[in-house]
């Protein structure tokens, strides 16, 4: 029993990076900010904003007031980010989550961490893919081609929006996707609904990180700058459309359409949005000063994406009435349906489309980038099969995990619905923050006297109101979400007990 809880010695983890070779201590704190804000903006809140305002058939949308909702989730994530900075400056080895829980709680809670963490990096970017192509589609009728439907969403989609049609809903995205369903051929008496361009801006990001990228900080801070500029473009054309009617309109329900359940159900979907500001914590092993820019960089990149978040929230919402937002592209709708000159509209969306595809390719290359580097730390402390840590010979890219990854992410962002993997991301994700936040307080009681470059403050209050929002968070999310949720921690214990305790090197020692 006490073996399920053994722990990796700051000793051991520093031999393991001495056996393989540090990594240059590069980054500075406003570099790990960059980081943060490069990983988190993407299809969060370029794509699902639309459903927390509108809900579905789920759950009631914010409306207007998914201000407030962009405020809960900031709150819960401020709390867990102390967590974070607190562990991430205390082990300030890359592996994230997981290698903290490693050297904190002990073998199980770092396998049940890295098997969450699945959810947050692979099955995250199977949302973030179907996000893209969204975008993408958008981006070709610039050109002047349209794909039939069928090649562009997925059969949930196309249903909803036939459902949708059939309702009365008369808006062009509707229509078009519900044309998916008459247009599809027919494969043994099925329709074949297959989001193509999903699939391959996976695999093509899959192969450029199989012949090795190098992802330097300067051209993510390029990215960054990019994505902030995008949707400030977004923010000054569309302050001019704001009509103020739209935030408080009486025959839609006024400005909280759906009380307070309304934006906490938003909350839990924009949440998404936030993932990512934890991905600072994977360089750790790479921050100049760890002890005081890690938390200064995890923190910063929630209050950045935060700001840009609610004022963009605040115009997106003034444009258009918020009951016409609920598509996978909400700021292309909202440009659609403001009044305003047709040429300047038709420009802008053009330029918020293009800026998104690549804000969202940018998100997709971190964590594909992300996921086999989590595999490789995980096989090499034995808890997965050794070939997940094989370094390609020639390109030195761990190139198993990347393509098995890729292939995972390719083929469900090729049929998934993006509502559904979204939901599962949050609530995973939410996990993670849970078990870290538990971590805090645990490791205070159990080892007092560790060395801590930097304190959450106000332990245990702020882990424990940490937890607790984040629980608060995932009650929000539909019931189907916490089943998904069971089946894969299910899954991942049996594997645990089947292969890990077996081959973890860790015991292997303690043996
Ligand atoms: N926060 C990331 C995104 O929105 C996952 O794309």
């Amino acid at each position: 029993m006490s073996q399920l809880f053994v722990r990796k010695s700051l000793a051991d983890c520093e031999n393991d990076i001495a056996e393989r070779g540090g990594l240059k201590r590069s980054l500075g704190k406003w570099h790990l900010t960059a980081l943060g804000v490069g990983a988190t903006i993407g299809a969060g809140i370029f794509a699902t904003t639309g459903t927390a305002i509108v809900g579905d058939a789920l759950r009631p949308g914010a409306g207007p007031a998914i201000v407030f909702s962009f405020l809960l989730t900031a709150l819960t994530c401020g709390f867990a980010a102390l967590c974070y900075a607190e562990f991430a400056a205390m082990v300030p080895i890359s592996g994230s989550a997981y290698t903290y829980a490693y050297a904190a709680l002990g073998e199980i809670v770092a396998w049940i961490i890295g098997w969450d963490l699945i959810i947050e990096y692979a099955v995250g970017n199977i949302g973030v893919a179907i996000g893209w192509a969204g975008y993408f589609r958008e981006l070709l009728t610039h050109f002047g081609i349209s794909l039939p439907a069928w090649l562009v969403t997925d059969y949930r989609s196309a249903h909803a929006a036939a459902a949708a049609v059939a309702a009365g809903a008369t808006d062009v995205s509707n229509q078009y996707l519900a044309s998916a369903l008459a247009s599809a051929p027919h494969l043994f008496g099925l329709p074949v609904i297959v989001n193509v361009p999903a699939f391959l801006i996976v695999a093509l990001i899959t192969i450029v990180l199989v012949i090795g990228i190098k992802e330097s900080a300067n051209s993510n801070n390029a990215m960054v700058l990019l994505k902030i500029g995008i949707i400030l473009f977004f923010v000054a054309v569309g302050a001019f459309l704001i009509k103020p009617h739209h935030w408080s309109d009486p025959a839609l329900g006024g400005f909280a359409p759906n009380g307070f359940k309304g934006i906490s159900a938003g909350a839990a979907i924009i949440f998404f949005s936030y993932i990512g500001f934890d991905a600072t914590s994977t360089a750790a092993e790479e921050a100049r000063d760890p002890a005081r820019d890690m938390p200064f960089g995890i923190i910063m990149s929630l209050v950045v994406c935060t700001v840009i978040y609610i004022v963009l929230a605040v115009v997106m919402t003034g444009m258009a009435p918020w009951n016409k937002l609920g598509t996978a592209e909400p700021m292309i709708t909202a440009l659609s349906l403001a009044e305003g000159s047709p040429g300047l509209l038709s420009v802008s969306r053009f330029i918020v489309s293009l800026g998104a595809v690549i804000a969202m390719a940018s998100v997709l290359l971190v964590f594909q980038l992300g996921q086999p580097r989590i595999f490789m730390s995980m096989a090499r402390d034995g808890l997965l099969p050794p070939f997940l840590a094989k370094v390609h010979p020639r390109f030195k890219t761990p190139y198993i995990g990347t393509i098995i990854t890729g292939i995972f992410v390719a083929v469900f962002a090729a049929f998934a619905n993006i509502a559904e993997v979204v939901d599962l991301t949050n609530i995973g994700t939410l996990f993670a923050f849970v078990l870290v936040s538990l971590g805090v307080i645990v490791l205070r009681r159990i080892e007092p006297d560790r060395h801590r470059p930097f304190r959450a403050p106000l332990v245990p209050l702020t882990p424990i109101i940490s937890i607790l929002s984040c629980i608060y968070l995932m009650t929000q999310l539909p019931r189907i979400t916490w089943i998904r949720f069971g089946i894969w921690l299910a899954a991942g214990l049996v594997i645990y007990f089947l292969y890990s305790v077996r081959h973890s090197r860790l015991r292997g020692r303690a043996r």
